[in-house]
């Protein structure tokens, strides 16, 4: 299965996640890393070429990882990991870089590796081996060293160190997932989901978390709660002169739907995930440069999601804040799909991360005004 996917995996790399992806794979390819090659993000849907392991991939990390992660936002266990950080943030610096964002022990990072991973793999927080293994992987820079490593086999000298701590450890995360309560129930070898064995669907969530889930929300709360200002959007132009702290202060925190709002504000204003892509599945002809360009069948075409949201004919004032905008939710792309239209691509942890962010921005607003 590993075998055929691979194929699939270098024909069809999205643009925003290209170097971490094509750093793993040409890594993999010359039997260094041990990461294997399935990721939801760079396979085909079955009606633009797949071969139905999209489809059965992510049936599997619905069932397993994403829907079961949403139930367990609403158990105590989750509370407790909330009520931790919503203390954190009254006793931590937490201003523009504040300690809050970056400190190793409390506050916002450990709370992610915590709370991400209690509710979707159900691994207990309280588990300091397994916290610790996790935190490393993902804040210690180790899963980055995929995309470091690329950049060295085409460029210099192999970081050998650096590929050696990272295989050891990508091996111990995937021990982690795979024997974790959520995927020691995953059914081996059923048709639906691909006939994955547990260990594959361990390892294919690996780059997920990665690259999806302990960063997007991360910089969207980053942004959300003054510690990173909004970026200016035109060449030498001050566009961003918003006062992120005043209007997160002015919302009414009982209203979850102008809380909505204001997370998807800040989205629009600064996505987490700039672009997503498609593959071309027949031969086109575009206008550039005032002449006509015909490009072949399995042309990647990179989609900048970050334009479409200061587009001027669907934004008034595109650049300026304001979260009671016209149809926000409706037309924002931030999750990918327009609003909530669906087309089998929307990020599936779409419902999760807003949950999660609408709790810490009602929760931390709260404790601003004590
Ligand atoms: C603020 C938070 C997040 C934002 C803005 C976001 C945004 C996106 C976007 C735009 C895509 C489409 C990428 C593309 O087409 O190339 C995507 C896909 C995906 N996201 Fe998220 N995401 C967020 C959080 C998460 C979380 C918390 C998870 C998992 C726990 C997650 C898992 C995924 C996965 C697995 C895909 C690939 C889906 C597929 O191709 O079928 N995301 N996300």
């Amino acid at each position: 299965m590993l075998e055929k996917t691979k194929q699939n995996y270098i024909s069809h790399v999205p643009c925003c996640y290209w170097l971490c992806i094509r750093g793993i794979i040409i890594t993999s390819d010359i039997n260094i890393m041990i990461l294997p090659l399935s990721q939801l993000l760079s396979l085909s849907q079955k009606g633009a070429g797949g071969d139905g392991m999209h489809e059965q991939l992510r049936a599997a990390a619905d069932r397993y990882i994403f829907f079961r992660g949403m139930v367990r936002q609403r158990e105590p266990k989750a509370e407790q990991i909330m009520n931790q950080l919503v203390e954190d943030y009254r006793s931590m610096p937490h201003g523009k870089g504040g300690k809050f964002f970056t400190n190793k022990k409390r506050g916002m990072r450990p709370f992610m590796i915590k709370y991400i991973h209690y509710c979707m793999y159900g691994i207990d927080p309280d588990d300091k081996e397994k916290i610790d293994i996790l935190f490393n992987f993902y804040y210690g820079n180790k899963a980055g060293s995929a995309a470091l490593y690329y950049f060295k086999v085409v460029g210099r000298v192999l970081g050998l160190v650096e590929t050696f701590q990272y295989n050891r450890l990508v091996k111990k995360v995937s021990k982690i997932y795979e024997e974790s309560p959520n995927l020691s129930s995953f059914p081996e070898n059923e048709a639906k989901y691909g006939n994955l064995s547990r260990k594959e669907l361990a390892d294919a969530t690996i780059p997920i978390m990665a690259i999806a889930a302990t960063v997007g929300p991360k910089h969207l709360l980053e942004a959300a709660m003054g510690c990173s200002p909004l970026p200016n959007r035109v060449d030498g132009v001050k566009t961003n002169t918003t006062d992120v702290f005043g209007i997160w202060d002015g919302l009414d925190l009982d209203d979850s739907g102008e809380v909505e709002r204001y997370i998807n504000e800040i989205g629009r204003l600064w996505l987490p995930v700039s672009h997503t892509h498609r593959v071309a599945t027949e031969p086109f002809t575009v206008k550039m440069l005032f002449k006509d360009r015909t490009f072949p069948t399995g042309t990647e075409i990179m989609i900048p999601l970050s334009l479409s949201m200061f587009d001027e004919n669907i934004w008034d004032d595109a650049f300026e804040f304001n979260h009671n905008r016209h149809d926000l939710v409706k037309l924002n792309m931030m999750f990918q799909s327009v609003g909530n239209k669906d087309a089998g691509r929307m990020c599936p942890g779409k419902g999760f991360a807003m949950i999660m962010m609408s709790e810490i921005i009602v929760r931390c607003g709260k404790v601003r005004r004590e």
